[in-house]
């Protein structure tokens, strides 16, 4: 139904079912995109021209909607970054690295949430703990308040969903634990904002982070939402232009925030985009966005099941964005090459998530991510295309 709103399905003829990795783009984003750079290009914040003030003000706005799209108290508390991973390394070095003692991460990040902390000298057994999850890859509440316990005033760093099996973490319960210890939470919201509505407020988090371009909106633009308060200790990340409020060959003083945490030109056309990425998604609104997505996921559910020798590793009737399975004896990218071959795309191997698919023991999974534009068909033509890859490697 939504399919024909993105362009990409009238030049290709593959299923594309990797949308956790990124989704593609509806037709209004990529003419929001044509029409700054074909009739008010320029740059933002700095001269005073028809189209600079227009480019300026569509990006102002843009900032405005994000506030209102994720129920921030007022938009000076989002910043545009260049992506989610850049929002993460940001406040890793600008806000945790001198002022907290221990990070605290999930058993299930992505390596953008693991590598930051490496990064600072934080091993398990100094600085980063990891709280640990059951045989269905659920968060141990338990594990993580006995962590809050002994390391009270941690930076509690930790994704909404997981990327590699769509389990959901409980955010206003992990930031309610968090905060009774005095830490302070911030959220990897990569794969959370493609498919479910987010209330900053509501979930009480101190950071949240948005990568643009997995929720129809182009790459190279992302979303850090900071809790006013905290911006009295979140010190600026880049140097340069764009983000001074005056320079001397002595010193430099900063603009106020959020345009402070700004230096240099940003991806103005992908701000732009991501405008109209959030009214696409607006118009459609989150129920109809999670009825659609819920039917998909139970109809892929009922036909894996069918499947002999599948390997699931949660229950993934409660997943959302993504499912990820093996079959029991063939390696994933063995089905993954044979898949690609009958131009089905998915994801396989790790998903950026090693340190769990260590503990499983595994190499990786195959993994299935939706979104709006897939439909049934989709569905069908995968299982057909698995089920002959699993004749030919068994
Ligand atoms: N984080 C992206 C994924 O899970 C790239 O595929």
């Amino acid at each position: 139904m939504y399919k024909e709103q993105f362009p990409v399905f009238d030049n290709i003829d593959t299923i594309y079912l990797d949308s956790a990795s990124s989704s593609q783009k509806p037709r209004v984003v990529l003419e929001a995109m044509d029409k700054f750079y074909t009739s008010y290009y320029a740059n933002v914040h700095r001269s005073s021209s028809n189209m600079a003030n227009e480019a300026t003000i569509k990006y102002e706005e843009t900032r405005n909607k994000v506030a209102n799209f994720i129920n921030a108290s007022n938009q000076k508390e989002i910043i545009f970054t260049k992506g989610l991973t850049e929002a993460i390394n940001f406040v890793a070095s600008s806000f945790v690295k001198d002022n907290f003692e221990t990070v605290i991460i999930s058993s299930l990040e992505h390596h953008s949430n693991i590598v930051p902390w490496h990064m600072q000298g934080r091993t398990t057994s100094k600085g980063l703990e990891v709280v640990g999850c059951n045989d269905n890859l659920e968060f141990d509440y338990a594990h993580f308040e006995t962590l809050l316990k002994n390391n009270p005033n941690s930076f509690v760093s930790i994704m909404h969903i997981s990327n590699s099996f769509g389990v959901v973490h409980d955010i206003k319960k992990i930031t309610n634990l968090a905060h009774k210890y005095n830490g302070v939470v911030l959220v990897d919201g990569a794969q959370s904002t493609p498919h479910i509505k987010i209330d900053v407020q509501e979930l009480d988090v101190d950071f949240y982070t948005i990568a643009g371009h997995k929720m129809y909106a182009p790459m190279g633009v992302g979303i850090l939402y900071v809790k006013e308060k905290h911006f009295k200790t979140l010190k600026v990340y880049q140097g340069g232009g764009g983000s001074i409020d005056d320079v001397s060959y002595e010193k430099t003083t900063f603009s106020k925030y959020p345009i402070c945490y700004e230096s240099g030109t940003p991806n103005i056309a992908s701000v732009i985009g991501l405008s109209s990425a959030i009214d696409f998604m607006q118009d459609i609104g989150y129920e109809k966005i999670e009825e659609i997505e819920s039917e998909l996921r139970n109809y892929f559910i009922k036909e894996l099941e069918k499947i002999e020798n599948v390997i699931v590793y949660t229950d993934n009737s409660k997943v959302i964005g993504s499912i990820s399975f093996n079959i029991k004896d063939i390696d994933n990218a063995d089905i993954g090459l044979l898949l690609d071959s009958q131009k089905i795309a998915i994801r396989y191997g790790s998903h950026c998530s090693k340190p769990i698919m260590g503990k499983l023991n595994i190499s990786g999974t195959l993994r299935v991510s939706f979104a709006l534009y897939n439909d049934m068909s989709d569905i069908d033509v995968f299982i057909k295309a698995l089920k002959k890859a699993v004749l030919m490697l068994s």
